[in-house]
């Protein structure tokens, strides 16, 4: 019989994020301080029979779809083992990643079932991308990207807009998206630890579409019906293969319809993204305790952040921003 995950304001929760590293080969300006961050000790990392120990134990509380982030994914040594550990479950397999080593995982997510990529692409220009990522890498992102599409997977573009870095490349990666058959998402700049943050940085999902309806005229822009529990509205320009979404976290959140967990790599519940509340797992599952017991006692108290980052602000709600992980440390 399975149990379903439900939290108090009666949000079922389907969806886990597993986090499997905090490190990552590049330093992208809006997810990390240029610094870094202290990285947990490997020991306190979720090795890869405990992944599959604590998944197994959520798709037993009705987990469907399980999404593999980072840090950087595929920098764990140990990838194909886990992806390989997580495929014996009856769940939708995804990742998102920066794509700059996806090339070598081609026949190894083939092989297990991973079919929809995400990649974390900000920019069509290379000068730009080192600026933003501080490292290089533009043209093996782009070439791996294309590879993805030829290899018919479910690809999506996940652009992080910044005012006076890439905002003025809206209508490309629209175009961008004319004759690929891939789904490209402007996501509103959100704030962590370490990322500078201020909302006039922030461009916001109303901006992005006056842009495009400028661009390509308000009578081409069509807006796709929403799907279930939704990250991004989305719309397409009439005649175009791909289609585009806004993720606005910020301006016009989707709190209310929330169906993710997050498990850290250091093995702990972090519920919502702008929540310090996390509960341990892994140091639970080490010494044997009930974890079963301890993911609904969880998921059940998640916090009420149904009206989103901005509510939260106005209420001055003291988990908000004091000392909130770096989004890397978060994995989106
Ligand atoms: P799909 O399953 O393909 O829709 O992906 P996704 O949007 O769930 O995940 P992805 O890792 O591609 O993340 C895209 C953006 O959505 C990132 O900026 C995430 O931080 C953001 N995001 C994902 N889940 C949440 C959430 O629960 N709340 C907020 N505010 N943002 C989220
Ligand atoms: N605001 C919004 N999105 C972010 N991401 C990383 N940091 C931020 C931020 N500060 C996104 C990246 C990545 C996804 C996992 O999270 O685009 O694709
Ligand atoms: Fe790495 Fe992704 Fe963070 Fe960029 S956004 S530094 S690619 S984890």
């Amino acid at each position: 019989q399975l149990q379903v995950l439900k939290d108090q304001f009666g949000r079922k929760h389907d969806y886990l994020r597993i986090s499997l590293i905090e490190k990552c080969n590049l330093r992208c300006k809006y997810c990390m301080p240029e610094e870094g961050i202290p990285l947990t000790p490997s020991k306190f990392i979720m090795n890869a029979e405990e992944i599959e120990s604590l998944a197994r134990t959520f798709v037993g509380l009705g987990v469907k779809k399980i999404r593999l982030t980072g840090g950087e994914p595929l920098l764990r040594k140990d990838f194909e083992d886990i992806l390989s550990r997580l495929s014996q479950f009856d769940v939708d397999l995804s990742i998102t990643t920066n794509g700059i080593l996806a090339d070598r995982f081609v026949s190894i997510f083939k092989k297990h079932g991973l079919k929809k990529i995400n990649f974390s692409l900000d920019t069509l220009k290379e000068e730009r991308f080192k600026e933003i990522t501080r490292r290089s890498g533009y043209q093996k992102t782009l070439d791996n990207l294309d590879l993805f599409i030829r290899e018919g997977f479910e690809v999506k573009l996940n652009i992080v807009l910044m005012r006076g870095l890439n905002d003025d490349e809206v209508v490309d990666f629209v175009r961008f998206t004319k004759d690929l058959p891939i789904s490209a998402r402007f996501i509103e700049f959100m704030p962590f630890d370490g990322n500078k943050w201020d909302r006039s940085k922030m461009v916001s999902e109303q901006e992005v579409l006056a842009e495009v309806g400028a661009a390509f005229g308000s009578e081409n822009l069509v807006s796709l019906p929403d799907e279930q529990n939704l990250t991004a509205r989305k719309f397409q320009i009439k005649g175009f293969q791909g289609d585009f979404g806004v993720i606005s976290s910020v301006t016009n959140p989707f709190c209310g319809t929330c169906n993710r967990i997050r498990l850290t790599a250091n093995g702990k519940i972090k519920n919502c993204l702008f929540s310090n509340l996390e509960t341990d797992l892994l140091t639970a599952l080490r010494a044997g305790e009930d974890v079963e017991k301890l993911i609904l006692e969880s998921i059940f108290h998640k916090k009420a952040v149904r009206a989103g980052m901005d509510n939260l602000e106005k209420l001055s709600d003291p988990d908000l921003h004091s000392d909130n992980r770096s989004m890397i440390a978060i994995g989106g």
